[in-house]
């Protein structure tokens, strides 16, 4: 077979044709997709396989799958890629709202995700992130995120024909369906492990496995551990064989939590082929799992190398072919700097916005929102059709992953005050409000990651006066900062943690479990009981989600600092400064004593303001008080 050449036009015709020997004649529009996209294709293509001797077939053998996948895609789908292709930032609207949820734990199965359909109208979703549902191993399968089949649904949750109807369902209630796509690795008991550990063919190299400690030592020279309570080090041993010892295989998460080997075109077909599929259920977006973790070179840290963004745009190329519509959201939780280069519309047009996540935790913390507003100014922009998603808390840890050195700038040691952190809201500082539990403590390093609810971690489990505005604060900023605002049901009814996961053997050993609870139905019952934390939290949260939808300077991302001259509170405007119309002003005080700002501050805006929240007038030539953690949206006109 002949390597791929270095221009694209000296092998379309010849991939054309062997595509075609697989799956028959191209379609017009399949035709128009390929012509359209191999060029963006082929030289990534050949940038990550280009040595191999059989890189043409490879290409070949991915172009294949991709017009097959076309060729099963049921026209609703296809009429959806039309709608999306002619409003291609539908994302951006200030309409959009996230919700995510396990399965099982909020609903017991898929069928119960569907009945539940009229609340996530009621609560206003138009995203809905179900957590892992694949077949995956028995006991531990780290909440699903070790995969054994990525085309089987978890038979305790139901099917596949199921998952695709609920897709259909949600799509016609105006909500979009995100499930991961976990596709750093797979669990030891997925098909292509299986065979790789015997040796099948062409499942060799599915995996990196290696005879003895050499490599393993090599690599772990500059590599990080993600989960040292697992296991020491990014690699476990295979049982051994015929009393020889156990081989090593590349394990970054848990030891049932196997890394592909992407340096292998026969992985990017595959997981291409999986991708293409779940397209064709009806799912919209696929969260990147892990993504920063995908390709691995001896010597660096094997996070975010070149390679790992070459291999998105990749798939986004064969994706536009045949499935267009379908978009991609990163999970990189990793160094601000290194978070943005994954987000481009050819990458991934959604992300997980980190920075904004830990910081908003900080600023309550510290009752100081220096860093976040620094966050907020320098490390808010993205390009165009792009959009972060901000979240509360998710399912994971927090992690501090602030930049050194922007902490720096404002005289915060990055190292003592993530010490400060972890014990803030772990319950080890004296007078925390916090009650989290901490997280792959690592003793080695000091490392640690802190997990809880909002309402925990906010207050309203210690009983602090100020815990339900803080998660209403929290939330506040969430909102009206751009992009997709997503929240962890459970929380908009301040659910507390869940201390059983310390009582079943399959969870005790990772606190993220704590703050996974089963949908808490006595919350959602009290939901308009304004004598309850869930009445108050749900009551005031879907106000400000309405609110938000009705305000369309909160579309798109765009975002200017406002400097509040105040040392407790956080300011900001919507869309920005670059508009000489009317904009929202956001002002969010985080301290737990009032906030008085200057009228001075404010005179550059006409004096009569609208609050938006409560519809009042604001007259800004007198100043203007927040409450402890109150904040406010304005609408405001700039003085010419
Ligand atoms: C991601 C998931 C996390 C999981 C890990 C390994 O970080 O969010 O829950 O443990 O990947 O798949």
């Amino acid at each position: 077979m002949p390597r791929l050449n270095t221009e694209w036009s000296a092998d379309i015709a010849e991939i054309r044709r062997l595509a075609t020997e697989r799956t028959g004649p191209f379609d017009d529009a399949f035709t128009r997709r390929f012509a359209q996209h191999f060029p963006t294709l082929h030289p990534l293509f050949a940038a990550l396989y280009g040595h191999r001797d059989d890189g043409l077939e490879q290409l070949a053998a991915v172009v294949a799958e991709a017009a097959a996948s076309w060729n099963s895609r049921p026209d609703t789908l296809k009429a959806h890629d039309d709608e999306r292709e002619s409003n291609p930032d539908w994302f951006l609207s200030n309409r959009m709202l996230g919700g995510v949820c396990y399965v099982d734990r909020f609903a017991g199965s898929l069928a119960g995700i569907r009945d539940s359909i009229p609340y996530f109208q009621e609560l206003g979703l138009t995203y809905l992130h179900l957590m892992p549902l694949f077949e995956s191993p028995e006991g531990n399968s780290d909440g699903g995120y070790a995969v054994s089949s990525y085309r089987k649904v978890d038979p305790a949750l139901g099917t596949m024909e199921e998952l695709a109807n609920l897709a259909a369902d949600l799509r016609r209630a105006g909500i979009s369906l995100v499930v991961d796509f976990i596709f750093n690795h797979t669990s030891n008991e997925h098909e292509w492990a299986r065979n790789a550990v015997a040796a099948e063919p062409g499942y060799e190299d599915f995996y990196l496995i290696f005879p003895d400690r050499t490599m393993p030592d090599a690599y772990e020279l500059t590599l990080r551990e993600i989960f040292p309570e697992d296991h020491a080090g990014s690699f476990v041993q295979l049982p051994s064989v015929d009393g020889r010892p156990g081989r090593w295989i590349w394990a970054t998460f848990h030891h049932f939590q196997w890394d592909l080997n992407y340096a292998n075109p026969a992985v990017f077909r595959a997981m291409a082929g999986e991708m293409l599929f779940l397209a064709n259920q009806g799912i919209e977006v696929l969260r990147l799992d892990a993504v920063a973790f995908i390709w691995k070179r001896l010597g660096t840290p094997s996070e975010s190398l070149p390679e790992a963004h070459l291999l998105l745009r990749a798939f986004n190329a064969v994706l536009r072919m045949a499935a267009p519509s379908l978009l991609f959201k990163s999970e990189a939780i990793v160094h601000p700097d290194e978070v943005v280069q994954y987000v481009a519309p050819e990458e991934c047009q959604l992300s997980y916005n980190p920075l904004q996540m830990a910081l908003t935790w900080d600023a309550l913390a510290t009752r100081d929102p220096r860093l976040l507003q620094q966050a907020l100014v320098r490390r808010h922009a993205l390009p165009p059709g792009t959009a972060w998603v901000n979240y509360v808390r998710n399912h994971d840890d927090i992690s501090w992953t602030f930049a050194d050195e922007d902490a720096a700038e404002i005289g915060i040691h990055g190292y003592p005050h993530r010490r400060f952190l972890n014990d803030f809201y772990v319950g080890r500082y004296p007078g925390t409000f916090a009650r989290g539990v901490p997280f792959q403590d690592n003793p080695k390093t000091g490392d640690a990651r802190v997990t809880g609810t909002t309402a925990s971690l906010a207050g309203v489990e210690a009983g602090d006066p100020g815990g339900i505005d803080r998660v209403l604060l929290a939330h506040a900023i969430a909102l009206s900062t751009g992009g997709v605002p997503l929240i962890y049901l459970g929380d908009e009814v301040a659910q507390l943690n869940d201390y059983s996961y310390a009582r079943n053997p399959d969870t005790a050993g990772d606190s993220r479990w704590v703050h996974r609870p089963e949908r808490p139905a006595d919350l959602y019952a009290q939901r308009e009981d304004l004598t309850t934390a869930a009445g108050k939290v749900f009551t005031a949260l879907t106000h400000l989600i309405r609110t938000r939808k009705e305000t369309p300077e909160f579309a798109g991302g765009r975002l200017s600092g406002f400097d509040a001259r105040h040392r407790s509170v956080l300011g900001y405007q919507r869309p920005g400064a670059t508009d000489a119309a009317a904009r929202i002003l956001v002002l969010a005080n985080v301290d737990d004593h009032p906030a008085v700002i200057r009228a001075t501050v404010l005179a550059g805006f006409e004096a009569g303001a609208i609050d938006i929240v409560d519809g009042e007038r604001v007259d800004l030539a007198v100043g203007l008080t927040l409450p402890a953690h109150g904040f406010v949206w304005l609408r405001v006109v700039p003085l010419a």
